[in-house]
Order: structure tokens, then sequence, then C-alpha cells
């Protein structure tokens, strides 16, 4: 990554800047600005042509290389965004506008540490901790993201509430209710102090969670299967390409299946990663009602990538991949071992069967299901999200979601339920403790490819029918209904029994079937908010979890480019409502996993993972069953 150059650029215009960029993303040629794109959007893509990349690995990069590579460069400066697209290869300044819509980019781990240090200095603070009778260097931190609530925004500001450590590393045990700080990240001053109120502070005894280490030791064999050349991995009957990214965490692109059949590797999914999240906290008080967090487009789940932890994080055989991004300062930030890809033996049964039916004889065959892992692990504040890609020889491709860490709590006048004598907004944990109700929602971007770039969306409805002349009743059968707009293609998962396609409307097998993918979604789940509420506005991506787009090089992130303070009129609802036609086109799914989460006691003082995820398997991709092929 070439991050020098780019200060460069900046520092030759004399101006002090603060710059957060995109990962840099290779591309062919200068791509004008697409009409489609609203106001408030942001608008210069720096994607390559689709075309140009699948040309290009279809001759095996060997007949040319991509002649130029560009990023955006986000600038806030004079409390103004700036929008730079520079060409990498000819050190050259593309483009260079005002943004004037809504929404901030993300905050940077600078802007926090600084907002940290600013508030355990300010005068009134220290006041209100040792008023308290603590500690001020037992005093933890956090800042916040403010959300939006229908005012005009002028700043760039986080809210930052602290918690009292006390000896310990559960640093979130023990919450300072009552007070915080607004901070104003650019001009770095305190522009709002409360200190509304008191509540004891939890004893939270025993707290602490470091572990000894891992306690088992697992195969540490290499998988003779498995090769990585740069960023290209091979698996199996698996290609395909794996990158980190800033914001996104760990990208998978341009995967394809080795189809013996046919000889060829065909293409499955061009391009496929978190596009946004949405955690809502279920308390309308003053102190909380705010909490409404997008961590992708308000600090980045690359950003938050922690370093994996062999024997704990991944299989003991994990390759590993570091991570780049760029800092505040423009230069590059590397994170080791962000990304680990290991084969795993999981102990299930890949296929099988008994066979009594040939006489003196019984025959068992089967095979055992072994898969490949990419994992990456997000640790946003309190809040840890594994991120799971595993693709299996038969073609599946599962994307998982583990959720752990500690959970956010709020300090209450309670230590146990039958004191409890007015509404509380979650489950009292621990003394005086408790855990608030909250989402936890992360919206995938899937650009699907399915043996080609033009695609159809299929409802199949399984519909229970009478049956006639027949001793039966009734029986079901699939009644098959294609998709013609955006608007058929938001679904809300659950209240249908139905079946949901992604076909080649081009492209038969050999007996007639169209080829195709099949969603297998996980636990339904959908924002609860109200559509009014301004949390839900903004993320109104998470009204559906199944949201099926026409493919255009600006609509990655769910809740808009700009997502800090964002208004919701830019983002997947929007680009939706336009209705384009998605019959035989190129075309994004969008899948939501969403937790409503309603905490336990068993989640303190650390939470055992919560897991959900969803699956896309072959439907009539391939001729036979590949697995016995490959
Ligand atoms: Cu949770």
């Amino acid at each position: 990554m070439k991050v020098r150059q780019v200060k460069t650029v900046a520092t030759s215009n004399k101006i002090i800047f603060k710059f957060l960029c995109e990962l840099f993303i290779p591309s062919f040629k200068f791509v004008v600005w697409d009409k489609l794109t609203l106001h408030g959007t942001s608008t210069r893509p720096t994607k390559p042509d689709k075309n140009d990349v699948l040309k290009w690995l279809s001759l095996h990069k060997k007949h040319g290389t991509f002649p130029s590579r560009r990023a955006k460069i986000v600038i806030r400066v004079k409390g103004e965004t700036r929008e730079l697209v520079v060409d990498l290869i000819t050190r050259s300044i593309v483009s260079n506008d005002m943004y004037r819509g809504h929404g901030y980019p993300p905050f940077t781990f600078t802007e926090f540490f600084q907002a940290i240090q600013l508030s355990l200095r300010y005068p009134q603070f220290q006041e209100s901790i040792s008023k308290r009778g603590l500690n001020i260097s037992e005093v933890t931190c956090l800042p916040l993201t403010t959300g939006w609530f229908g005012e005009v925004v002028t700043r760039r500001v986080v809210r930052v509430t602290c918690f009292y450590r006390g000896g310990t590393t559960n640093i979130w045990s023990r919450p300072i209710e009552g007070v915080s700080l607004l901070i104003d990240v650019e001009t770095m001053e305190v522009i709002k102090y409360s200190d509304r109120f008191r509540v004891p502070l939890p004893e939270a005894k025993d707290t602490d969670f470091q572990s000894q280490g891992p306690s088992t030791i697992f195969c540490t064999g290499n998988s003779s299967q498995l090769s990585i050349h740069g960023h290209e991995i091979r698996w199996a009957n698996w290609r395909f390409h794996v990158a980190f990214h800033a914001r996104a965490g760990v990208v998978i692109s341009t995967a394809s299946i080795y189809d013996s059949s046919k000889n060829k590797y065909r293409h499955v999914l061009y391009k496929g990663h978190v596009s946004e999240t949405f955690v809502p906290y279920m308390d309308p008080t003053n102190e909380w009602y705010y909490r409404t967090f997008m961590d992708v487009g308000e600090f980045g789940f690359g950003r938050s990538a922690s370093t994996l932890i062999p024997l704990v994080d991944c299989h003991g055989n994990a390759l590993y991949m570091d991570g780049y991004m760029a800092g505040a300062d423009g230069q590059a930030q590397k994170v080791s071992n962000a990304i680990c890809i290991f084969e795993r033996y999981t102990g299930d049964v890949s296929w099988r069967h008994t066979e009594v039916g040939v006489p003196g004889k019984v025959i068992t065959s089967g095979e055992p299901e072994i898969d490949l892992v990419v994992r990456m692990v997000a640790s946003v504040g309190n809040y840890d999200y594994i991120l799971d890609w595993i693709f299996k020889k038969s073609g599946s491709v599962k994307v998982g979601v583990s959720l752990t860490g500690v959970l956010e709590m709020k300090a209450v006048n309670y230590a146990s339920t039958n004191q409890i004598t007015s509404e509380i907004s979650g489950s009292l944990v621990a003394e005086n403790t408790v855990a608030d109700n909250h989402d936890h929602f992360l919206t995938y971007y899937l650009d699907l490819e399915i043996d080609g770039t033009k695609n159809s969306f299929i409802k199949a409805k399984l519909k229970t029918m009478p049956a006639k002349a027949s001793p039966r009743k009734s029986y079901w059968r699939v009644v098959k209904e294609t998709m013609k707009t955006e608007d058929d293609a938001r679904i809300q998962i659950g209240f249908d029994p139905v079946e949901l396609l992604i076909i080649n409307p081009n492209k038969k097998t050999k007996i007639g079937n169209h080829v195709g993918y099949k969603l297998i979604p996980g636990r339904p789940a959908v924002s609860l908010l109200s559509d009014d509420d301004y949390p839900q506005i903004r993320a109104a991506y998470t009204k559906y979890q199944v949201w099926m787009t026409c493919y255009n090089k600006t609509e990655t992130w769910a809740a808009g480019f700009y997502a800090d303070r964002s208004h919701g009129d830019d983002g997947l609802a929007v680009w939706s409502r336009r209705n384009r036609p998605i019959v035989n086109k190129d075309l994004v799914l969008w899948y939501t996993v969403g937790f409503h989460h309603s905490p336990n006691q068993e989640d303190f003082p650390v939470m055992n993972t919560l897991y959900d995820g969803f699956e896309l398997t072959p439907a009539n991709f391939f001729d036979r069953n590949p697995v016995l092929t490959s």
C-alpha cells in the first residue's frame, strides 16, 4: 500500500489535515460520475470495471497486469469533508470534490485516544470523580458515537462515558453512571459536560476473565489441499481472493469453483463482505438513548481487527495474513495476523449411506465434512465479532458471525430482582448491574455471479395443494416466481414457506434445470423499532432480512458511505426504492444476520459466543453431487 504518496499529495496543498481512506482498490480506467447516485452519496467510484477484472482473471493474469490503481481519500479540513480520488500509478489527483451531504466519515483511533485523554484531564470531570470517592488513575473512558435525532448537525462529536477499573481488567463492570462529556473531535474541546445523578458503583467481584491460554492442543498438520499465492487462495475445488479492508474487514472476491465435468472454474461470488452493522440499545433515557451504533461506517471492522491468537481464535494448522490500512497521519498501519485461513475437520458427515438392499451385503460408505475457514475478529469496544467465511467441497459457502466479549452495562440501585420498583431496560445480571437489551444486525454485501454476470432472483413458494382422486387430502408443491423489481425482492424471512434462489436464466444443466444457488437463511430477526424512530430511519436496511438490488459501483455501504450522524437519505433502502428491474441483471444480494439480545446472568462477566449466519448452496449448479468428483 503506497500511503506515502497520498500524504505528499495533501501536504503539497499546504493544508493541515486528517484523512481517512478506503483501502486502495485497483482500477483500470477512470469511471465517469455515476448519474444514478443520489444527493448525499459518496460519488466517484474507484472500483475497477467488473468485466475488466473477470477478463484479466480469465487470462490467468499473464496478458497484461492492472495498469492503474486508485484510492479514494477522505479529508476533513476546516470543518469540511473533501474527497480525492488518487491514481497511485501516475501519482496524480483524478478528482477533488467537496462533500456537502449529511453524515461524517469514520472516527480514527487518534481521535478516540485524544478524546479519552481530554476527558481524564477535564477539571469538572476530575471533580465528579473525586466527589464519588474514586481515584482518577483507575478510570477508563470510552468515546461513543451519538447518532442523529432530528437536530441540525454541524460538528463531529463523541459522547464519552467512563468506568472504574478498581484494579481489575474487566473495565466494563463498574460504569460511572450519570456522568458524560460531549466532545468535538476536530477542535478537541468539551462542548457539554453533565453530571446528573449518582448511582452506587457495582462491586463487580471476581469479574476478571483472563484465560490461562488454550488447554487443548489441536491437530497441527498442514492441509495438502490449501495453497496461498499472494492473496489468492486455492483449496479443494475452490479458488478465491482474500483482502483486508479498513472498513469492511475481510473481503472475499472472485470466488469460483472447479467443475470437473466441464473442466473449468465457474463463478459464484464476485465480492462479499460485511457492509454495515446496527446495534441499537433499548434504553430511551438521557444517558443511553443515543447508543445506536453503526460500527462499520462509524469506525470500521478492519480498523478494529484483532491480532489472532493461535489455538484460541484459529486452528493449529492455520495460515495467517497481515492487514494493512492507512492511519490518521497517512502512514501505513499493520495489523499482524489479522486474518487466518485453515482447513478443519468438523467431525460432521459430508454424506453417507448404508445399503442393505444388496443381497448378502451391508454396504456403508461416506465422507467426513472437511471445510476451509477464513476468519477475522473485530473487537469494537466491549464486543468482539468473529467473522467467518466457510467454504465446502459441496459448493456451499457458509457465512457465520459469533458474538462474544463483554456486555454494555449500567449501574443501578437494585442489588436483587425483588428490589426492582421501576422498569429496567434489560436484565439484572449482577448486583447493581443491568445489562441493557439490544440488537446486533450485520448486513452483508454479496455481489453474486452465478455462472455469469446476469442473474435472476426466484421465490420458490411451497404451496399446500388439495389432493384430487387420492386417499390423501393435501400435499405441497413448489411454485416458482421470478422477482421482477427491487420492490419484490425485499423479504422478511420466516413469514412464508419459501426458498430463495438466485439463478442464471441464460444457463441450464444438461437435463434442463436453470443453474442456480439457494440462500439458506439463519434465524429470522429484523429491527423492531418503529419506522419513524430516528435510528430506524438511518438503519432502514434492517427492516428486511433480504434485499436484491441492481449492481452499481457506488452502492456498497448499506447505511451510506458517511454513516456517522447520517440522516437515512443514502443507503440500501433509498437505492432499493428506485425499484429497478432485476430480471436477468447483474445483481447484489444483501442479507442481514440479526440477533435480539436480552442478556442473561451467564453473559456476565464475559459472554460465551452467540452464533448465527447463512449459507449459499448450489441448487442445480452442478450436474451431480460435486463432492464425488472433486
Ligand atoms: Cu449483544
